[in-house]
């Protein structure tokens, strides 16, 4: 498996491309299963999770190819086959998304039922919940859900609109129904719903296709189902994560860190929070520059779905607190067992004590290198970060999990500065400490 070596500390400073968003990308990707015209996607991420979606979606029968930059697919005659088999699926829990297109245009589906991860339980249950209002009949059986319209005279029937209200915000849930209900006869009402941006994308692209949807990106959105969804083309938005981890990255190194092409209104919740600890923020239309030139403030957060400070920041911002002078709290409400990055943050020196879903971190702390394990994405992130303001060489090990979701990790912190203090071990290579 392959590692990171990273020789601290590294100031990170310069300009950084913002790739397309994973979770954007992801929902989009499922969405051509909805129509047998070509959608054209463009700015999807190089990164792993895109890759098993790919994967999956060719096993569901969908041509997949990439050219200058784009990527086509077109699931050209609704096949028989409508498993998501749990290989694919254990690998990557946003599989599940297939569900809702599946089950809305050839009516019927079958997918592994994803199970547990490293951050919590994350069940289904919505996704579930939303198909069944829509009139899908599901049932569970054998590690699998099956999902199936109700029949009409001529085959397999067609799901009908619905009001449906999720009891949580949940992301993917809002995004399986909201596909789901494009194909549906009638109007489908969806509240409490999601408001993360990569909503707001897909019904974007949704909409090019041909649905018919207002307020997809806020916490009620109306769907007038359509007969049949036609082609589309359609970037990607920009990656708030990537872009706010270099972003912390300048504040952790005392740097100073340019993101372009990304949108500074989704980054809110953190860009507010690093004014506040006494870093320079500076934004225009697509480019967003942090940077830090004297001490850091203590700062408390609480994760909570969009607009709040998002989950997928919190390790990050965890490991940037280990640097702010005095003690503060950050408190996770999204997933139960969010917290893995601290007995590793911990081993590089820093002090954080966890009770239940609050950790407070008491800074600074001069971290020292050291070998690490990464536990998800977002852990690995973290552990970067520490990696390049500690003294010393750290090995970040399992960064399977990075290449999930950062494109070229390694390339782009050496474009930051970082040229000679980070390299990426290969698994054959030799891992001793450099001399
Ligand atoms: C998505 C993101 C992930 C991010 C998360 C929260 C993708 C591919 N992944 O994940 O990076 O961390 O949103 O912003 O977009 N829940 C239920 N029942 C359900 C669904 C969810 O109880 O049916 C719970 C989950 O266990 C979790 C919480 O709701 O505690 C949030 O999950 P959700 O918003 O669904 O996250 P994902 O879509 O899995």
């Amino acid at each position: 498996m392959d590692k990171l070596r990273i020789q601290g500390p590294c100031r990170l400073e310069g300009t950084t491309v913002v790739a397309g968003a994973k979770n954007a990308a992801l929902p989009a990707l499922a969405a051509c299963l909805l129509t047998e015209a070509t959608v054209t996607l463009t700015r999807v991420p190089a990164v792993r999770d895109l890759w098993t979606m790919r994967k999956l979606l060719e096993h569901l029968g969908v041509n997949c190819s990439s050219s200058s930059g784009a990527l086509e697919l077109r699931h050209i005659t609704p096949s028989e086959i409508d498993d998501a088999p749990y290989d694919l699926v254990k690998t990557m829990r946003a599989s599940v998304l297939v569900l809702g297109p599946l089950v809305a245009r050839l009516g019927h589906a079958r997918v592994s039922l994803p199970g547990g991860c490293a951050i919590g339980v994350r069940p289904i249950d919505q996704h579930l919940a939303g198909l069944e209002a829509l009139g899908a009949d599901v049932t569970l059986e054998h590690g699998y859900v099956t999902a199936r319209t109700p029949p009409s005279a001529s085959g397999a029937g067609r799901l009908r609109g619905a009001r449906f209200r999720f009891s949580f915000p949940t992301v993917g849930g809002t995004e399986n129904v909201l596909m789901a209900a494009t194909l549906a006869r009638g109007t489908t009402v969806l509240e409490n719903c999601a408001c993360e941006p990569e909503i707001r994308d897909l019904g974007l692209l949704l909409t090019k296709m041909g649905a018919r949807i207002s307020g997809a990106g806020t916490a009620t959105i109306e769907i007038e189902g359509v007969d049949s969804l036609s082609g589309a083309e359609h970037s990607i938005l920009p990656d708030r994560i990537e872009a706010g981890t270099y972003l912390i990255g300048a504040a952790m190194t005392a740097g100073r860190v340019t993101a372009t092409d990304t949108v500074a209104a989704d980054l809110a919740p953190l860009l507010e929070q690093l004014a506040e600890c006494g870093c320079a923020v500076d934004c225009s239309a697509s480019t967003i520059t942090v940077e830090r030139s004297g001490g850091l403030q203590p700062r408390n957060i609480v994760t909570a779905p969009h607009p709040g400070f998002p989950t997928d920041l919190q390790a990050q911002y965890l490991a940037l607190m280990t640097q702010a002078a005095g003690t503060s709290a950050v408190c996770e409400t999204v997933f139960e067992n969010r917290f893995q990055h601290v007995p590793e943050l911990r081993r590089m020196g820093a002090e954080i004590e966890v009770a239940g879903n609050l950790a407070r971190v008491t800074g600074p702390t001069q971290l020292t290198g050291a070998r690490v394990m990464a536990t998800d994405l977002r852990a690995s992130a973290c552990l970067v970060l520490a990696a390049l303001a500690a003294h010393g060489e750290s090995i970040i090990d399992r960064i399977y999990h990075l290449d999930r979701g950062y494109e070229s990790m390694e390339l782009k912190l050496q474009q930051l500065g970082a040229a000679s203090c980070v390299e990426r071990i290969e698994s054959f290579q030799d891992e001793r400490p450099k001399q």
